[in-house]
């Protein structure tokens, strides 16, 4: 067993490898050292949890560490890159519902205790219930159980503001009087509010939505930490609340969202009835090309800008477009890869894609950066990313997207969409783009396509 001393020690080691671990995730090239630092930090916060004084009884740790252990290897091992989000989204829900559990069950030991624990059950317990609720509600909608479109409905804001009085109310009744239906009252009355936040976001606003639960799942599991008075679970819980809250402000920044809006649910969503048929002119005049006719037009041109999204990622085309990249470079083709912030389906999804393909860093342009760069462009080549190029975000007021920065690959002198159906993105919305005269779809899987585009051009030389 460890002294309080050694323990206390322990966890500073596990927390100093979480914060060098959280350094080393700011840029791709030093990510693996990053997860390195973490995964370390956590074996130390385990272990040391395991030798501390207070643990009497190993049956429960081992019997949880067993099958939670095995359920976890299977489902990382099985997961698609692209469920990411769900995964997350799920693993965020057991964060909180753990809150809520440890609260309840600290009742049960201690009901006569003081205020100052009463509401730090409080506190952990509501915030453990909206972020299992809202993250299962995330889960269900990432996982296309629950329809992607904005669930609206009129005087939902009133709902929300009275549920959390409400909430408030019974909180500060169990507070003073310590009343078990009191807690439980609040409880439902925030798993109540996780659903009503969550289910009026439309999918293309998912990503921020996530990294709040994140956020949310830090703040549930810091409120353990009191509870349990535990260091480590405070400061764990602190640095996924701090990061979480940062990384989902930078991203609502990316979106054009506001990060008020985003917590008080239903952000960037019209009433229903509001919303019109976003255009049925994508219907009409739509042009397709041919792999030969992309190709030659690309092997004519003097720069080219790939965009890939969610669909290069499904297609695993990361490898044909490195390929491709090479090919156009040896032509002396100009080539640069435009990254939109959400793209796929997780934060810098494109990016690792690209990187594991060895795609050099350079020619990788964040959106701000290539935007400018579009109406010198020959062709933009859009691999699968669908509501990441929707000019109806600039134009459809009515649109769930509208207002989401997007590539303007509208202002490309040619386009070539390559998609495989005429079916809209992960929005639900369809593309203005593909009725603009300078734009052609190239049906086909992406790296069927990719890999075409690069033998014939290769052939062409
Ligand atoms: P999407 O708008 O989802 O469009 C992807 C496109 O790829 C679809 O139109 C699909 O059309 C095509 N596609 C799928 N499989 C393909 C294949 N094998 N070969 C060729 N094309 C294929 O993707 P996006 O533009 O990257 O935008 C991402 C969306 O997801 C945004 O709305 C974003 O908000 C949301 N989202 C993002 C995240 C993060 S953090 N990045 C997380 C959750 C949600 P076909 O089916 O016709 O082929």
């Amino acid at each position: 067993m460890f002294t309080a001393n050694v323990l206390a020690l322990a966890y500073l080691a596990a927390a100093t490898l979480f914060i060098l671990g959280l350094k080393g995730l700011t840029h791709p090239a030093s990510a693996r050292r990053g997860n390195r630092y973490a995964m370390l930090g956590m074996a130390v916060a385990v272990l040391a949890t395991l030798f501390n004084p207070a643990v009497k009884n190993y049956g429960f740790i081992i019997a949880g560490l067993i099958v939670g252990g095995i359920i976890g290897s299977v489902v990382a091992m099985r997961i698609k890159m692209t469920a990411m989000p769900q995964l997350v989204a799920a693993l965020h829900s057991f964060v909180g519902l753990a809150a809520v559990l440890v609260a309840v069950g600290t009742y049960f030991m201690h009901p006569r205790a003081d205020a100052s624990l009463m509401t730090e059950l409080f506190v952990g317990s509501f915030i453990g219930a909206v972020t299992f609720t809202g993250s299962l509600v995330a889960f269900g909608k990432l996982q296309a159980l629950l329809p992607s479109k904005p669930l609206l409905f009129k005087g939902r804001h009133l709902l929300n503001a009275a549920l959390a009085l409400a909430m408030l109310g019974f909180g500060i009744d169990f507070v003073w009087h310590h009343h078990l239906v009191s807690l439980l009252a609040s409880i439902v009355m925030a798993a109540s509010l996780g659903v009503l936040l969550v289910l009026p976001i439309g999918g293309a606003d998912m990503p921020v939505v996530v990294s709040m639960l994140n956020s949310y799942s830090g703040w549930a599991a810091a409120a353990t930490g009191f509870t349990l008075g535990n260091q480590l679970l405070i400061i764990t819980g602190a640095l996924v609340g701090f990061s979480g809250a940062i990384l989902s402000y930078i991203m609502s920044q990316a979106m054009n969202r506001s990060i008020i809006s985003i917590v008080l649910g239903g952000f960037g969503g019209h009433e229903a009835g509001e919303e019109t048929a976003v255009s049925t002119a994508a219907g009409k005049g739509i042009k397709s090309a041919s792999v030969e006719d992309a190709v030659f037009i690309m092997s004519n041109a003097s720069k080219v800008v790939i965009v890939p999204g969610y669909g290069m990622a499904v297609a695993q085309a990361q490898h044909a477009l490195k390929e491709l990249l090479e090919t156009l470079h040896h032509k002396g083709i100009e080539v640069k890869f435009a990254i939109h912030p959400v793209a796929g389906r997780m934060p810098g999804h494109m990016n690792v894609l690209l990187a594991e393909a060895d795609v050099p860093y350079d020619n990788v342009v964040e959106m701000d950066e290539i935007n400018p760069e579009f109406s010198s462009t020959d062709v933009a080549l859009v691999i699968g990313a669908n509501d990441v190029t929707n000019p109806a975000a600039k134009s459809q007021k009515s649109s769930p997207i509208y207002g989401m920065p997007i590539l303007e690959v509208n202002r490309a002198k040619q386009i070539f969409f390559v998609k495989r159906s005429m079916k809209p993105g992960y929005s639900g919305v369809e593309n203005l783009l593909f009725s603009q005269d300078n734009c052609a779809l190239i049906f086909g899987d992406a790296k069927t396509v990719c890999e075409q585009m690069a033998t014939e051009l290769k052939a062409a030389a």
